[in-house]
């Protein structure tokens, strides 16, 4: 099992976006058993898949449990797609790891769902607190979707640094240009600064994803939205297997 988490401190970058989408094509493509943990509060992942995270609402947290979370998990209308939406529970998450007091906390839950699931995809909180914290301590490999934009760079900067404190193994991170459009000066030079950083163009396909609630593999499968995305999830799983 590999957990890749796709994590920015800013928001409005392409992190749920991201995460929905590589979700379905770990699902779809690579015919992964995947999880899809939403962990941030306005629940995008859960809205962008059409799941109705309300419909099955528990009391329980999932950081409550000693057992992994099985019971708020949410079948996806997608084979092998599941989806751990945002509950209200999330809103203190933060408080919650300070008073359990475990640096691993969250890396134990995941340890815990290897038994069921070959990848699992965290759409995170733009945050840099103790949530944050334990996500880089459980993810094999983190994604930082980055505008091209000087902030952007600032934000990368921003998360190296988060990632390195996760500890002396920390996983390793891959960026990648997020609605890239060429025929900006900006972009094009960001591009030749990066070549080697994978790119996700500026497309309308991808808003559509937010209006028709389906990944863009779903509806326009031929379209370069969907070829960048299932292109990135190609690469994700090299660099996962090479570890
Ligand atoms: N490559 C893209 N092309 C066009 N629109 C995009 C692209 N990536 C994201 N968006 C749009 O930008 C907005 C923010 O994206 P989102 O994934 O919600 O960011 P985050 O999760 O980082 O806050 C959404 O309205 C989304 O539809
Ligand atoms: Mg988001």
């Amino acid at each position: 099992m590999a957990s890749i988490a796709v994590y920015s401190v800013k928001g409005g970058v392409g992190k749920t976006t991201f995460s929905v989408n590589l979700a379905w094509c770990a699902a779809t493509i690579s015919r992964r058993q995947t999880l899809l943990w939403d962990l941030d509060a306005s629940n995008g992942s859960g809205f962008l898949l059409n799941v109705d995270a309300k419909a099955k609402r528990s009391a329980q947290s999932v950081f409550d449990l000693d057992n992994a979370p099985t019971k708020l998990i949410r079948k996806t209308g997608y084979p092998n797609l599941h989806l751990l939406p945002a509950d209200e529970s999330i809103r203190t998450l933060d408080r919650q790891f300070h008073q359990i007091g475990k640096k691993k906390r969250l890396a134990k839950i995941v340890d815990g769902l290897a038994k069921e699931y070959d990848r699992v995809i965290f759409d995170c909180p733009p945050v840099l607190n103790e949530v944050s914290a334990q996500v880089m301590r459980a993810a094999d490999l983190v994604i930082v979707p980055l505008p091209p934009s000087p902030l952007s760079q600032r934000a990368l900067e921003q998360v190296v640094a988060e990632v390195k404190g996760a500890g002396k193994k920390h996983p390793p991170i891959l960026p990648v240009l997020s609605m890239m459009d060429m025929r900006r000066t900006l972009h094009k030079e960001t591009r030749e600064a990066f070549p080697k950083w994978p790119m996700v163009p500026l497309a309308s396909a991808i808003e559509q994803c937010a209006t028709l609630q389906k990944p863009v593999g779903e509806f326009a499968p031929k379209s370069p939205a969907a070829r960048a995305f299932a292109q990135l999830w190609t690469a994700i799983e090299r660099k996962i297997a090479k570890g």
